[in-house]
């Protein structure tokens, strides 16, 4: 039958392609921003995390998140790195966080307006 190959073809295709997870690194080192104020981020990361059932590891979009050391930005913080899109956001205020969350986290679309870069590009 046509459907069931259809079918079998794209789940062999799904079985080949890597699975991609996204890891966060929030800096902690403390010139960027207050220590607290980093680990009051990745608090709340982990809260969205949790709350759109994402914290299981078997989880589609399931991502890690994790503090850090200095991420060579040293302003403007908190600092985030997704990686592996390699992709630097400061993040002031928790609505930051919330659009970095939903648009590229959970949608795949980074947010320009927030990108950074490491000092001594
Ligand atoms: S101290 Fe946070 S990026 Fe360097």
């Amino acid at each position: 039958m046509k459907n069931s190959e259809s079918t079998a073809e794209l789940t062999s295709d799904l079985q080949t392609q890597p699975v991609v997870i996204r890891k966060v690194f929030i800096c902690q080192n403390g010139d960027c921003t207050e220590k607290d104020r980093a680990r009051a981020l990745y608090e709340r990361l982990l809260e969205l995390r949790a709350a759109a059932g994402l914290d299981d590891p078997d989880a589609s979009g399931y991502f890690k998140c994790n503090l850090s050391g200095c991420l060579n930005v040293c302003r403007d913080g908190p600092i985030l790195v997704v990686q592996p899109d390699q992709i630097l956001y400061r993040c002031p205020t928790e609505n930051d966080l919330d659009r970095i969350f939903v648009d590229h986290l959970l949608g795949g679309r980074p947010i320009p307006d927030l990108f950074t870069r490491r000092k001594d590009s």
